[in-house]
């Protein structure tokens, strides 16, 4: 039974039964995350002290500008779950690749893979505006004691395991799922403990806030254009609230505890908009399902997207039931 106020670590150690094959490999993941997120937070918080803010000086796969602490907080998650030998396998939005761990030793009997975008909504730092951390989880399909391979990493949304975020705002909180709904928990910075603060987290079915970066209207198809006209538009409760953070995490939080939506579409620039499957969509469409709400890509359930390249991506709309069921009948009607 989780009760307001128990330590992550009461948490973990309480529901650990409850994960469908457990044997405690889940539970000291997590703890990992809980540590390296304790360790990211400590560097993002005096940010604006130190001589770390600013372009690392390299550009990602994609062909993005890497910050500092992009660099640090991939560092920090890598180091924290090979040091401590709890996964098989990494991908990162920051990596070119995915990386093995000792995952060929046939005496390496762990079996989960984690996708991390270890910092999300980078270009936020530099104005002291929120940053999070996005996880997901899966259990290898290869066997054990063999290199992982790519077959480990591309696999659906539907099979991930635990997925969650670290949000470091003005309070930070890690709030994760195992597929047994969503819990938030608090970090107490002055004893370095994080505390349940938000337990069984829903969305509102229905929501008044949208979330989307409207500077790209003129590129976006036009179901998602007639969406955001019905959302100014004067008729019962609306006009909605547009609130746009340009961190998926934050907005994504915003949005769960008030209700709205958030949507990041395809436009004419970017033809499959600009967030990552494995590493944003999946991640945060299983914490929406566990949390009451929906993602798709418009026409399609995120977590049933087969994936065919690690740093694919897809168009997003992610938030309350009825909003992106909304969204979805606009997107049908204009094809
Ligand atoms: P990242 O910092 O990991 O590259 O992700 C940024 C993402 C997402 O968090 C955010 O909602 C979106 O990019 C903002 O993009 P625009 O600036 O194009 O609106
Ligand atoms: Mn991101
Ligand atoms: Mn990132």
């Amino acid at each position: 039974m989780s009760r307001k106020n128990q330590t992550l670590g009461e948490f973990i150690i309480e529901n650990q039964t409850s994960f469908k094959y457990s044997s405690g490999e889940l539970s000291r993941l997590i703890n990992s995350i809980r540590l390296a997120a304790k360790v990211v937070n400590h560097e993002v918080n005096k940010a604006g002290l130190v001589d770390i803010i600013g372009a690392a000086g390299d550009t990602n796969i994609q062909g993005e500008d890497q910050q500092k602490l992009d660099v640090y907080a991939n560092d920090k998650f890598i180091q924290t779950l090979t040091n401590r030998n709890i996964v098989c396998g990494i991908a990162s939005e920051e990596e070119d690749d995915f990386i093995s761990i000792n995952s060929q030793d046939e005496n390496n009997q762990n079996k989960y893979v984690v996708l991390i975008d270890p910092l999300d909504g980078s270009s936020n730092i530099d104005v002291n505006v929120s940053v999070g951390t996005i996880f997901s989880v899966y259990r290898r399909v290869t066997p054990v004691g063999t290199p992982v391979t790519l077959d480990d990493f591309l696999q659906k949304g539907s099979q991930q395991v635990a997925a969650g975020y670290v949000i470091y705002g003005t309070s930070t909180m890690l709030v994760y799922t195992t597929g047994d709904g969503v819990n938030g928990f608090t970090l107490n910075p002055a004893i370095g403990t994080f505390y349940l603060s938000h337990p069984d987290m829903q969305f509102p079915k229905d929501g008044k806030i949208y979330s989307v970066n409207e500077g790209n209207y003129i590129h976006f198809p036009q179901g998602i254009k007639d969406y955001i006209k019905y959302c100014q538009k004067e008729e019962g409760d609306r006009p909605y609230t547009s609130r746009y953070i340009g961190s998926l995490v934050s907005d994504f939080h915003r949005n769960m505890i008030k209700g709205g939506i958030y949507l990041y579409p395809k436009s004419s620039m970017n033809s499959n908009g600009k967030l990552r499957l494995l590493y944003e969509c999946n991640p945060m469409a299983f914490l929406a399902e566990q949390a009451n709400a929906k993602a798709s890509d418009g026409f399609t359930r995120i977590m049933d997207i087969e994936p065919t390249e690690l740093h694919q991506r897809v168009p997003f709309v992610c938030g309350s039931k009825n909003m992106v069921e909304k969204c979805e009948s606009f997107m049908r009607e204009a094809q």
